[in-house]
């Protein structure tokens, strides 16, 4: 199975952490809880192409955010962060303000998006946790949505098919926390499938599994511990240089209504009526968008050489088209390709720091992280942390602790 060398411990730390959970929510609330995880997720290629209406193939991961949730009589939701150790509270029927930078953003957001789409919530006691590092690249906020959605419908006894959930907790980062994301992490948080990486259509809202039956690899993530002040604001700069490019390329190409519609071949004819730096954007969303859909048969086909060429070509074109790589990126890439057994690696995520991803043959997953972690460290004096990944089923409620809470 790909990246199996990390399951034992990564499924053991979850299991202690509910166990605690669970103890810190029944000294903090009088109920019962019931429990929901939702998975972090690592993009295995196909950046910056959600919002270009593109494709996308992640996989979620073993590591993820765990929501103990019991219903209350009232419209009150209190919530614990075990991770940040403090409560706070909000009311269902009187929003708070948007955009304060609080973690509680993410959880009033999705509440607020659900009801926006017709669901009846009612207040809730929860209680969170995480084995996920917060704002470390994968995608911990999309695991705070939609487990906290799940367990909020869970105990309202509402029902929501898992795409609208998605799109709830993306209305949540847009309205609530600010950040104009695209789809990939709600989607691969609600729907990843285990064993697989997800081909999503970001267009038609579709995932396809794609099996990762590879017995001999491994999906190791590198976390560069640098999370570069620009993400943000540079993100939503290259949304608008992609919108730029769509409305030039109208001009010549009446159809097309995002950059998805656009292939190599029409950009090579039409590049040249675009300014700099929208040529090179589009340049990157337009082969990225190949390479995704080449890679997802490579992987099919168990074609980890070509996987891992298409891997390291998408970060050349982050790095050099689209410009949202950062040099400690850059190194990490650049000391694991180096290392004997690497088919490829790149950036993943939004870039301006966070990890990386790379593929490995599993003989080799010991030297790498040997390797990679001492090269990185010679380099910026950063430890890195680097560990491997198992693919993982999306949001679900725990079997284990399903009607039979601890009885003390
Ligand atoms: C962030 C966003 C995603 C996606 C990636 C880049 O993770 O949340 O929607 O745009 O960046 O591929």
């Amino acid at each position: 199975m790909l990246g199996g060398t990390s399951k034992t411990s990564a499924s053991q730390t979850a299991k202690d952490m509910e166990r605690e959970l669970h103890r810190t929510f029944r000294r903090l609330y009088a109920s019962k809880p019931r429990f929901f995880r939702a998975p972090g997720r690592v993009n295995l290629i196909g950046e910056h192409t959600d919002y270009n209406d593109g494709f996308v193939l992640p996989m979620a991961i073993d590591r993820g955010i765990t929501v103990a949730a019991a219903p209350r009589q009232d419209r009150r939701v209190r919530v614990f962060s075990a991770s940040m150790n403090e409560s706070r509270e909000f009311d269902l029927d009187y929003p708070g303000p948007r955009q304060r930078g609080l973690w509680l953003d993410y959880v009033e957001g999705v509440a607020h998006a659900l009801m926006s789409r017709g669901v009846r919530l009612r207040g809730a006691d929860l209680a969170l946790t995480s084995d996920l590092s917060i704002g470390g690249g994968l995608s911990s906020s999309a695991a705070l949505e939609i487990s906290v959605g799940k367990a909020l419908l869970a105990v309202s006894d509402q029902d929501l098919d898992l795409v609208s959930l998605a799109l709830a907790g993306q209305q949540a980062e847009h309205q609530y926390v600010g950040a104009k994301c695209g789809i990939m992490d709600q989607f691969t948080a609600a729907m990843g499938r285990a064993g697989h990486a997800l081909l999503i259509d970001c267009r038609k809202l579709e995932g396809t599994p794609i099996p990762l039956n590879l017995p001999d690899s491994s999906v190791v993530i590198c976390d560069t511990k640098v999370r570069h002040s620009l993400a943000a604001s540079e993100y939503n700069a290259r949304r608008s240089e992609c919108d730029r490019a769509v409305a030039a390329l109208r001009e010549v190409l009446p159809g097309v209504k995002a950059l998805r519609d656009v292939t190599p071949a029409e950009l090579d004819r039409w590049e040249a009526c675009l300014p700099e730096p929208v040529r090179s954007r589009a340049r990157h969303v337009v082969t990225e968008n190949e390479r995704t859909l080449d890679a997802a048969r490579a992987l099919a086909a168990g074609d980890m050489v070509r996987t891992g060429r298409l891997m390291d070509a998408s970060h050349r074109s982050l790095r050099e088209d689209y410009q949202v790589s950062c040099p400690e990126l850059d190194l990490m890439v650049a000391a694991a390709t180096a290392v004997p057994g690497v088919f490829g690696a790149r950036m993943t995520g939004g870039g301006f720091g966070g990890c990386t991803v790379s593929l490995v043959r599993s003989d080799a997953v010991e030297n790498f992280r040997t390797s990679v972690s001492r090269d990185y460290e010679r380099a910026t004096g950063i430890k890195p942390a680097i560990f491997t990944v198992i693919a993982s089923d999306g949001v679900q409620e725990l079997a284990f602790y399903h009607g039979q809470g601890e009885t003390d």
